[in-house]
Order: structure tokens, then sequence, then C-alpha cells
């Protein structure tokens, strides 16, 4: 990346610290440090836009619902207008928005606009977050914060969920592990990820064994 480049980097860091205080600790600014981190490490692998990947990571978050109130406008708009008074190519701000309007796992039935390999490595990056001992903390982090039940024997998980029933569904935290935490690994775009995310799916099932141990 070249100075200019460096500089809208530690720019877009500021804004998203600052839009992200007070967030749920499995979606705060630490999530988004981890996600940046492994997607710089991953397209350096993958030689990607470099550039892209560090606003796009930094940003993959903002637009989140969750962080407003449930409305789905809010956000897109926001990143819009952040990345527009940072006085980027109209090229470069559609591939980002891009990135972040296809980043999610629960708008993963949409078919994004534009397949670049940004976005892939970014998604790569997020889901790997959702995995392994830092998964497993967020989840039960995100549960905590909904008030879900860590698990209930009584209620089985769903199969094959679509992504309008994953967006409303309101169960224990065990049962997010088979409806999405568990289903990531077969989802990875890159070689870097899919090894990263074959390790720590084997220690979420190692996890789960003890949990149920020691359930009774
Ligand atoms: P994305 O941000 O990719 O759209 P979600 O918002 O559904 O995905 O989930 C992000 C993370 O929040 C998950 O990886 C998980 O750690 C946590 N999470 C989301 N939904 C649940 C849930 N029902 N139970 C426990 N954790 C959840
Ligand atoms: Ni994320």
């Amino acid at each position: 990346m070249n100075p200019r480049e460096e500089k809208i980097t530690a720019q877009t860091v500021t804004f998203v610290k600052k839009e992200l205080t007070g967030a749920e600790s499995g979606h705060d600014w630490w999530h988004i440090f981890r996600v940046w981190k492994l997607a710089v490490h991953i397209a350096k692998k993958e030689k990607a836009n470099l550039f892209v990947i560090n606003i796009g990571a930094l940003l993959h978050d903002i637009a989140d619902a969750k962080f407003h109130d449930g409305d789905e406008t809010v956000g897109p708009k926001k990143a819009e207008n952040f990345l527009q008074s940072l006085g980027l190519p109209e090229e470069i701000i559609s591939k980002i928005l891009n990135i972040i309007r296809f980043v999610s796992f629960k708008n993963r039935d949409e078919k994004p606009a534009d397949n670049s390999l940004e976005l892939w490595i970014i998604q790569d990056a997020d889901r790997l977050d959702a995995l392994g001992a830092i998964g497993i903390a967020r989840a039960f982090s995100y549960g905590g914060f909904k008030n879900r039940e860590m698990y209930n024997p009584d209620i089985p998980y769903k199969q094959d969920m679509s992504s309008a029933e994953y967006k409303k569904s309101e169960s224990t935290t065990i049962n997010h592990f088979y409806e999405k935490l568990l289903l990531l690994k077969e989802m990875m775009h890159t070689k870097t990820g899919k090894q990263l995310a074959a390790e720590r799916h084997r220690f979420m099932e190692q996890y789960l064994k003890e949990f149920y141990a020691e359930w009774g």
C-alpha cells in the first residue's frame, strides 16, 4: 500500500472504533480487528488488492442492522457516506460496498453483484472468527446478550434453515453450532481459509463432546 492508502486505513480504524463503541463483545472493535488481521494474512497469500482488503475488512460489519436497531438502511448509507468523504474513486467505493453488502452469513441466499477475490477473502476471515475458541466465546457472548438458553436438550436444532428462518431464529446457543458454526468449514473459499477452518472445526467438535459429557 502507498502512504495515502496507509493514511486512509488509519482514518478508517478511527471511524470504526468510534462507531462500535459499546457494541456487544462478539461484534465489537476486537472482532473487526481479528477479521482485519486474518484477511490481510490470507490476502498476502492470494495476491489480492490489499487496500480493498484493509478498508473492506474494517468496514465489513458497519452496515449490520444489529448495530442500528434492526434497521437495514442506516448502515449501508453510513458506509457509503464515509467512503465518499474519503474521496475514493467510484470503482473502489462500489467494490467495498459490495463486500459490506454480501459478507454476511445471513444474506447467503443473495448473489453478489461482483464476485471479487477480496469479498471471498473477507468472508473467509469473518467466518473463521465464528470458529474455534474465539467462535465459541462469541457465540456464548451473543447468546447471553440476547438472553438465550445455553442449551436445552428438549429443543432440537433445525437443519437446512433458509436465511429468512435463520434471521428470526431464537435458538439455544448450542443449537447455533449446528445451525451455523459447524456448516462454515464447507463454505470457505480460499486454501488458507479452508486449512484454518478445519483446525478450528475440530476444536469445536471436541468442545461439544466435553460439553455433553459434563451436562450429564
Ligand atoms: P453474520 O454477522 O455473518 O451475519 P450473524 O450475525 O448471524 O452472522 O452471527 C455472527 C456471530 O454472532 C456468530 O458467528 C455467533 O458467534 C453469534 N451469533 C449469531 N446468532 C447467534 C445465536 N443464535 N446464538 C449464538 N450466537 C449467535
Ligand atoms: Ni463480522
